[in-house]
């Protein structure tokens, strides 16, 4: 108990904060204290963060005025570490656990040596699932798993109806856990990606993959002529009319990158009874799914695949790296 009294009263720990001047941010390495966690809450010393695309966009002031909730503001979202200190009324961890947080689009603060997390959104990381193997799943795979799940109902104990998949962008990091999860649910799964990523979607279980950048590709046009019963669409800026000719007559878009035309989109056909959709969809994260997935990981069914690491103190090379969009699987900071 004193060493942790110590470390929470400490002011000099190294960390990245993203300093934000208005709009206009700018993001640097600067110290400040190591939170100390409230009710409720844990500290976690960071062992691997994971970025997500969600963080430059909140960075760039897209979720402007929702988020950040204040500034100066920490990002990132997913963390892996160990738990250094338990706030009042947590009941589930102690001192030296492994856990694995989504620390939420209000708080953020991933990108850090340590961060203060929710017990309601922290699970237990088994030894046999490392840090970085854990890191990666809060956002893209709760995405990926909601999608599938809550979405297109597939059931990932491979126990329901056998139907057509068309996950696009399958080489990213949502795509890559969503080719995964969508085998375990016995479902056929065509994929889309660049030329360079074919046999990688491929090795991930892919029953047929598409290169983007070729005609058929762009048309998503499946080469054994499936029909999609699902589309859990992970890129941007294909259209409805594009859509719509390759799906099944009940065929439904799950789109996790919704645009104002998604929406209107999606009015369109409520109103005129369309049997086909085009769904937005915004992750909810819940802490049985990420149990879910983690433990997935731990019995070998779902693996993370590492784009690339970074040192803390290069935190900007990996944030440029996120910007690009061209990751394949996800990309990682550890301090
Ligand atoms: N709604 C939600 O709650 C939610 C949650 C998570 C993510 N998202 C969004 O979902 C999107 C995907 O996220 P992510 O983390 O998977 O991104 P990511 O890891 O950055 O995706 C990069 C991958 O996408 C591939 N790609 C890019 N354009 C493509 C295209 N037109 N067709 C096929 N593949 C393409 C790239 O391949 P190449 O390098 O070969 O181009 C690269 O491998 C982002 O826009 C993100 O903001 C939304």
């Amino acid at each position: 108990m004193q060493q942790i009294a110590t470390l929470s009263s400490e002011k000099a720990s190294y960390q990245l904060k993203m300093m934000w001047q208005g709009w206009d941010p700018q993001g640097k390495h600067v110290e400040v204290p190591i939170p100390i966690p409230k009710q409720n809450e844990i500290l976690v010393k960071v062992e691997a963060s994971s970025l997500n695309q969600v963080d430059w966009k909140m960075q760039k002031g897209y979720m402007r005025p929702l988020y950040p909730r204040k500034f100066p503001h920490i990002p990132v979202l997913d963390v892996a570490g160990e738990v250094i200190e338990i706030g009042p009324g947590v009941k589930n961890f102690k001192a030296g656990d492994k856990v694995v947080s989504y620390l939420g689009l209000q708080v953020g603060g991933g990108l850090a040596e340590y961060a203060v997390a929710k017990e309601s959104l922290t699970v237990a990381r088994p030894q046999e699932v490392s840090a970085a193997d854990a890191a990666g799943l809060p956002v893209a795979g709760l995405t990926a798993h909601q999608a599938l799940t809550d979405f297109a109902g597939i059931k990932l104990d491979g126990s329901g109806k056998r139907v057509n998949v068309l996950i696009t962008a399958a080489s990213g990091g949502v795509g890559h856990y969503a080719v995964q999860l969508a085998k375990l649910g016995n479902t056929h799964v065509t994929a889309t990606c660049g030329a360079r990523n074919i046999d990688f979607v491929k090795s991930l279980g892919a029953d047929e993959v598409l290169d983007y950048k070729t005609p058929d590709g762009a048309a998503l046009k499946s080469p054994s002529g499936v029909k999609y019963d699902f589309v859990v669409h992970c890129t941007t800026d294909i259209p409805w009319s594009t859509f719509k000719p390759t799906l099944s007559a009940n065929g439904k878009v799950i789109d996790i990158t919704p645009s104002t035309s998604t929406f209107m989109t999606f009015g369109a056909n409520l109103l005129t009874f369309s049997k086909k959709q085009l769904v937005p969809m915004i992750v909810s994260a819940k802490r049985e799914n990420l149990n879910f997935l983690v433990n997935l990981v731990k019995e070998g069914k779902l693996k993370t695949v590492i784009d690339s690491k970074y040192p803390l103190s290069k935190a900007e090379d990996a944030w440029d790296s996120c910007m690009r969009c061209h990751a394949t699987g996800k990309i990682f900071v550890e301090p």
